[in-house]
């Protein structure tokens, strides 16, 4: 295994995404920021230097566990300090597993200004003697990282969303393949009566075509960091094959397009046709009724130019609202059959303890906030993972937070109108407890909307034991619980009046965010806190350069005054 040295500045620059030139948060001068290309088991050292001159900043290794290094996970106020303007921050952890990961910026809403960039981990190349066998095996690969944009900068955003009353920040100006969309012009002119766009004045935002060869077999590494929308992934007249969700192999099965939400990976494999010829690559937006146009590419075969146009007009993506067809896509990810060979362990058959999570929006002090359990997320100025660590018990509240609906009658179809308050009181989560989490989700506050959640696991990947319709009423439904070959991953939705299962074992010491992916969703306090073994944390190394402010930064600053 080698240890991969990257050197990173992030700085703020000017750039046209979307053809139409704005500011985003780029690293060493590129939008997205550099692809990390390693190999299972590597040790990544990144020296990440603060060039934004005026905010902190943190980077988190979205799908990474972090196992021994809980002070890299890159989150602020839960894992470490924002580095300050000018400051360099060393991040080093280990891949240990192969899969399609990502990263992005996890301090306000970074992610959203464009901070974020493609983590691909390359399985052990197999040895050569007997016959060498690859886990998956194909002759070219892609990687395509999805995002949304939008022309107004975050930080007005931010304000817009904490405001009395709220503005909401409104659907995306385009959809990102690779930081490249269109606005108010199109990849496919001809077809949809929008202007051609001048890529020879802003080639920035020309879109990257896929060049294949006939009758091959390709992957393509598919995951979404959007703020906001949820996303479906389509390749006219082409099947794909679903072989890979969240770093994670799944049992293949086959798919004409695949929805693809905030925080979620995939890799699919593409069988070309026997001959040549042009087909669009299009990325629709679903789950909300959108005004924002699907993101075009082309898959092209040589020896065709690429520039030629497919000679029908780009497919038609399945309705924004069909969600039996999305809920019969999610229950077709399951664990592979030959699972053990893929590194897969099968949860433990009881869970230990059940923590139900009510998803509602409430107004606290006429803000609109999203709250779990009643509480809406606010976190410290000093990192939890530091606070634990060195017994700082004032630096976040000690309360202890509902694990169950806390009025066993509450109706999940009506807004919600209780006690609710912002606080940052964490769930303590014992060594080695097998915990099951019911993600429930509800009417927001205006009438007869409920909205899709992904939410995000740090630290762990779970076991997703299925998806409910309605409000989750106990041990009865237990027994619908898939545990015989429950995927994996890192990232599940939770469906608009509907309850999402997932279990994990808490044998990771660390402070694990788990949060709706949802950028504005998780401003407005869409999270809950893990502190997982803290006996364990309180033996642990940790980087105390992660530490420097709030009650840390005091606590080291006094003993350094002793000496
Ligand atoms: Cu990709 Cu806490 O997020
Ligand atoms: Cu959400």
């Amino acid at each position: 295994a080698d240890v991969i040295d990257l050197e990173w500045e992030v700085e703020y620059m000017h750039w046209s995404p979307d053809c139409i030139e704005s500011v985003v948060m780029g690293i060493n001068g590129r939008f997205p920021g550099p692809t990390i290309n390693a190999t299972a088991g590597d040790t990544i050292n990144i020296k990440l230097t603060n060039g934004l001159h005026t905010e902190g900043v943190v980077i988190h290794w979205h799908g990474i566990t972090q196992v021994g290094t809980p002070w890299a996970d890159g989150t602020a106020s839960i894992s470490q300090c924002a580095i300050n303007a000018g400051e360099t921050f060393v991040y080093r952890f280990k891949v240990d597993k192969a899969g399609t990961f990502f990263y992005h910026g996890h301090f306000g809403m970074q992610r959203s200004a464009g901070l974020y960039g493609s983590l691909i981990v390359n399985e052990v190349a197999p040895k050569a003697e007997p016959v060498p066998k690859a886990i998956l095996s194909y002759d070219g690969e892609f990687t395509l990282l999805l995002s949304d944009w939008w022309h107004q900068n975050v930080h007005t955003q931010e304000v817009d969303l904490s405001g009395v009353p709220l503005r909401f920040i409104g659907e995306p100006q385009a959809i990102l393949m690779n930081g490249r969309g269109q606005f108010s012009c199109s990849a496919a002119a001809h077809f949809n009566k929008v202007k051609q766009c001048n890529y020879t004045a802003t080639p920035q935002c020309q879109p990257q075509p896929l060049h294949v060869d006939p009758d091959k077999t390709y992957r393509i590494r598919i995951a979404s960091t959007t703020a906001l929308s949820s996303l479906n992934f389509k390749i006219q007249d082409h099947e794909l094959k679903v072989v890979e969700a969240d770093g994670n192999y799944v049992e293949p099965f086959s798919v004409d397009d695949l929805d693809v939400y905030s925080g979620e990976s995939y890799s699919v494999l593409l069988r070309t046709k026997k001959t040549s010829g042009n087909y669009w690559i299009s990325i629709g937006v679903r789950g909300r009724k959108s005004t924002t146009p699907p993101a075009l590419t082309i898959l092209n075969y040589s020896p065709v130019p690429w520039e030629k146009h497919p000679s029908s007009a780009p497919p038609v993506h399945p309705d924004w609202n069909d969600y039996s067809r999305s809920k019969s896509f999610s229950n077709k990810i399951k664990a592979p059959l030959d699972a053990e060979q893929k590194g897969y362990k099968s949860p433990p058959e009881k869970q230990g303890r059940r923590i139900v999570l009510l998803n509602t929006q409430h107004t606290v002090k006429d803000q609109i906030k999203w709250m779990i359990n009643d509480i809406s997320l606010a976190l410290p100025s000093t990192p939890y993972l530091g606070a634990i660590k060195y017994s700082l018990n004032e630096a976040f509240s000690q309360d202890t937070l509902h694990e169950n609906y806390s009025n066993p009658d509450y109706d999940i179809t009506l807004p919600r109108n209780a006690n609710a308050k912002i606080s940052d009181a964490v769930y303590k989560l014992e060594y080695n407890e097998t915990i099951d989490v019911i993600l429930q989700n509800a009417n927001m506050l205006n009438k007869n909307h409920s909205e899709i959640h992904p939410w995000h696991l740090h630290g762990h990947d779970f076991w997703v034991l299925g998806y409910g319709e309605g409000k989750f009423n106990g041990t009865d439904l237990e027994t619908e619980f898939n545990t015989k070959n429950p995927p994996l991953r890192n990232t599940v939705v939770v469906y608009p009046y509907g309850w999402t299962a997932l279990r994990f074992v808490a044998d990771n010491p660390g402070v694990w965010a788990f949060h709706c992916h949802i950028e504005p969703h998780l401003h407005m306090g869409m999270g809950v806190v893990f502190a997982e073994a803290v006996d364990k944390i309180k033996e642990m190394d940790i980087n105390n350069k992660a530490f420097m402010c709030g009650f840390t930064g005091d606590m080291f600053r006094e003993s350094f005054g002793k000496k």
